[in-house]
């Protein structure tokens, strides 16, 4: 049985459909839970909740990370799940659509990862989550900039789990498919629905739901993987198997 009593976890984009799930998940099985947002009323079902902090903050503004960094205890886990999904054709991409995709979904992220361990607020034998996405080893057309910007943090996650494994602290990946939310709405909306449903018949387990990944998440930050770090586990209800036709 998974248990985060007494731990610490920080979970961005907490007020996503993925995110939202995680604070959830970890919650009802024991950790206190900082939740990172911009919207941060999508939590309001959760905020007479003990062990919740909600802390509202644009991870795009620095003043407003130096002053999340000053609401934070020593974390014994980090789930980075905020990001956007930006479809731009490579013969478009400028630095403009350059930046839009980079800065939330991989700059903002290092750079606050950064902080974290520079203010010491990063406990020995904690663990990193990061959402990457299945595309990053098997690309989209249409979708360079997101899986670039993926690809990079899946390379810094290995290199924290590296640079910081004396202090027994991991950092891993979860790469799902398509899961169940905003972004899964978007992107439904920009294909016709037969396109569409030939998308979903792919998934031999139909595509996937937020506790699917959830679930993984707070195995990933427990004490049962005590001995899994720097890698990325795919999450897709067997789409690969249908891509390897
Ligand atoms: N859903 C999928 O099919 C899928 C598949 C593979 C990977 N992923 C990855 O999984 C993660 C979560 O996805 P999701 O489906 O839960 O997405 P989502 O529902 O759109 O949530 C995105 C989250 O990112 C936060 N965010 C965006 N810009 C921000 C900023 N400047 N500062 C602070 N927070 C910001 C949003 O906060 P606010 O809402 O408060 O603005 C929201 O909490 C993403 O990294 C995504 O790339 C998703």
């Amino acid at each position: 049985m998974i248990n985060l009593s007494n731990k610490r976890i920080l979970i961005t984009g907490a007020t996503g459909g993925i995110g939202k799930e995680i604070v959830s998940t970890c919650l009802s099985i024991g950790a206190k839970v900082f939740a990172v947002g911009r919207n941060i009323e999508k939590l309001d079902e959760y905020k007479t909740n003990k062990n919740l902090t909600i802390l509202k903050c644009d991870l795009l503004i620095p003043k407003e990370v130096e002053e999340l960094l000053t609401k934070l205890e020593r974390l014994d886990g980090i789930v980075h799940c905020a990001g956007k999904i930006y479809p731009y054709p490579i013969k478009f991409i400028q630095e403009k659509q350059y930046n839009e995709v980079f800065s939330i979904n991989t700059q903002s992220i290092i750079t606050f990862t950064s902080r974290l361990f520079h203010q010491k607020l990063i406990a020995k034998k904690a663990s990193f989550v990061f959402l990457s996405s299945v595309s990053v080893n098997h690309p989209y057309i249409g979708g360079s900039l997101y899986v670039a910007s993926k690809a990079a943090i899946e390379a810094f996650s290995k290199s924290i789990a590296l640079e910081f494994a004396n202090d027994q602290i991991r950092s891993n990946c979860i790469s799902p498919a398509l899961v169940q939310t905003e972004i899964y709405e978007q992107t439904k909306n920009s294909y016709s629905k037969e396109q569409w449903d030939k998308i979903l018949s792919q998934y031999p387990l139909g595509i996937g739901k937020p506790k699917d990944v959830a679930q993984l998440c707070v195995f990933l930050l427990s004490d049962l993987s005590n001995w899994i770090t720097g890698i990325s586990i795919p999450m897709d209800g067997g789409l690969l198997l249908n891509n390897s036709k």
